[in-house]
């Protein structure tokens, strides 16, 4: 078994997300590669003592990635910082030659993503990949053997979506993911964008054009400290694109992202609707996948239960249900699969790739002309 010897600079929520899945390495029984974190980097502290008491292999503490990325025993980093510092933290992390897994969205805003792209450019021995956890899922997985087998028939409408309800308390605290500078002018795009465009970007239903509906429905926060911030990021994004699929007939795809979302805590959804075979899912009931087949006669919805069964086998029985920390566990193993073979071992079982990622910039720029213009913008695929 080799061992991939990782950094992670921005040791928040994610960042722990990531080392819990390191912890839990021998849950994947048939893997041939495992990551091992040796060194953390956060500008808070207080927060690297949880990695340390829990993580033996830890040799360097510090709060400055560079000294992270100068670090020779490191091969590869996982950063989860704030979008403001995904340009200079991932162009640093690949000019250093480390393999990378950048959180979404990969770049504030276009042109931070646009360095990003002409820094891997620049560098092709480096491996990098964007986290995204939602195709992880088993219905996801079941959902892309569905395409890879053509069982939509021709695409009618594809839905896709990521909503929140967080932000429904108007008291709770402004963080930056309410900021500009921070989060960037995408907002709620930028943040939840990436996930629901992993799947049709993935199945090749790429966005032609886009008119979006932006919601800034909260204008104003608690700042923490009794007074008022302005909350300057979109709350709620429905973006209507004309899609396209292989064959190059057009369908209508929404991409919803909403911050604001009434009774969503964490829903994930997909559904498509095809001439000769249709399915639909929410992570909502997370182990419940709707199909239809139709070859004439009745239209009738079947219910499966899905289990556990992930793109890259576990030791978990395959009857129970999977969750947000086997997605990303899945998600993990799909990067350190494609970092030591060089290709994922099917289409649905990848990382989001740099491509899918500034597409998605291309959709989320688009939208926010579509917006300011009360346009449809096209987006070059
Ligand atoms: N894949 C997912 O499901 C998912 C979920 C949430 C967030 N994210 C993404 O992960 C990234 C981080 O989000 P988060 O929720 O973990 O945020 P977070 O605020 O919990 O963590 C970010 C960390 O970065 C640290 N940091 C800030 N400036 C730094 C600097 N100069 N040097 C070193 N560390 C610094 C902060 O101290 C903090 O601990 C974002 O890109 C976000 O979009 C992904």
């Amino acid at each position: 078994m080799r061992t991939v010897k990782f950094g992670i600079i921005g040791c928040g929520l994610m960042g722990r997300e990531f080392a819990s899945a390191v912890a839990r390495w021998c849950h994947l029984s048939e893997m041939d590669v495992k990551p091992e974190i040796v060194a953390v980097c956060d500008a808070n502290a207080d927060i690297l003592t949880w990695y340390t008491e829990n993580f033996a292999t830890i040799r360097q503490v510090t709060s400055n990635y560079e000294e992270l990325l100068l670090n020779d025993e490191v091969e590869a980093v996982y950063i989860a910082v704030p979008h403001n510092l995904h340009q200079t933290f991932y162009c640093a992390a690949i000019e250093a030659g480390k393999h990378l897994l950048g959180e979404k969205p990969f770049g504030i805003d276009k042109a931070a993503n646009d360095a990003i792209m002409a820094c891997i450019a620049a560098h092709p021995d480096v491996f990098v990949r964007c986290s995204s956890e939602s195709p992880f899922f088993p219905a996801m997985q079941r959902i892309g053997a569905m395409i890879e087998t053509d069982a939509f028939g021709r695409i009618i409408e594809v839905n896709s979506g990521f909503l929140h309800c967080s932000d429904m308390d108007v008291s709770k605290p402004i963080n930056w993911k309410r900021k500009l500078a921070f989060n960037g002018e995408y907002g709620c795009m930028g943040d939840l964008g990436m996930h629901a465009c992993h799947m049709p970007f993935r199945a090749g239903w790429l966005p032609r054009d886009v008119r979006a509906v932006l919601s800034d429905i909260v204008p104003e926060r608690p700042d923490g400290k009794g007074g008022m911030a302005p909350c300057e990021t979109w709350d709620n994004a429905t973006l209507c694109c004309t899609a396209e699929d292989g064959d190059g007939h057009p369908f209508p795809m929404t991409i919803k992202t909403q911050r604001i979302a009434p009774g969503h805590k964490n829903t994930w959804y997909l559904e498509i609707l095809g001439t000769q075979g249709s399915a639909r899912w929410s992570s909502k009931q997370i182990n419940t996948l709707e199909v239809m087949q139709y070859t004439g006669g009745e239209q009738a919805w079947q219910v499966i239960d899905m289990g556990h069964e992930m793109a890259f086998k576990s030791i978990t029985g395959g009857i129970f249900e999977a969750g947000f920390s086997d997605s990303i566990l899945q998600m993990w193993a799909a990067f350190l699969y494609e970092l030591e073979h060089g290709n994922p071992p099917s289409r649905f079982s990848g990382c989001v790739t740099p491509e899918e990622a500034a597409l998605s910039h291309r959709l989320f720029t688009a939208a926010l002309t579509s917006q300011r213009c009360n346009t449809t913008e096209q987006v070059v695929v």
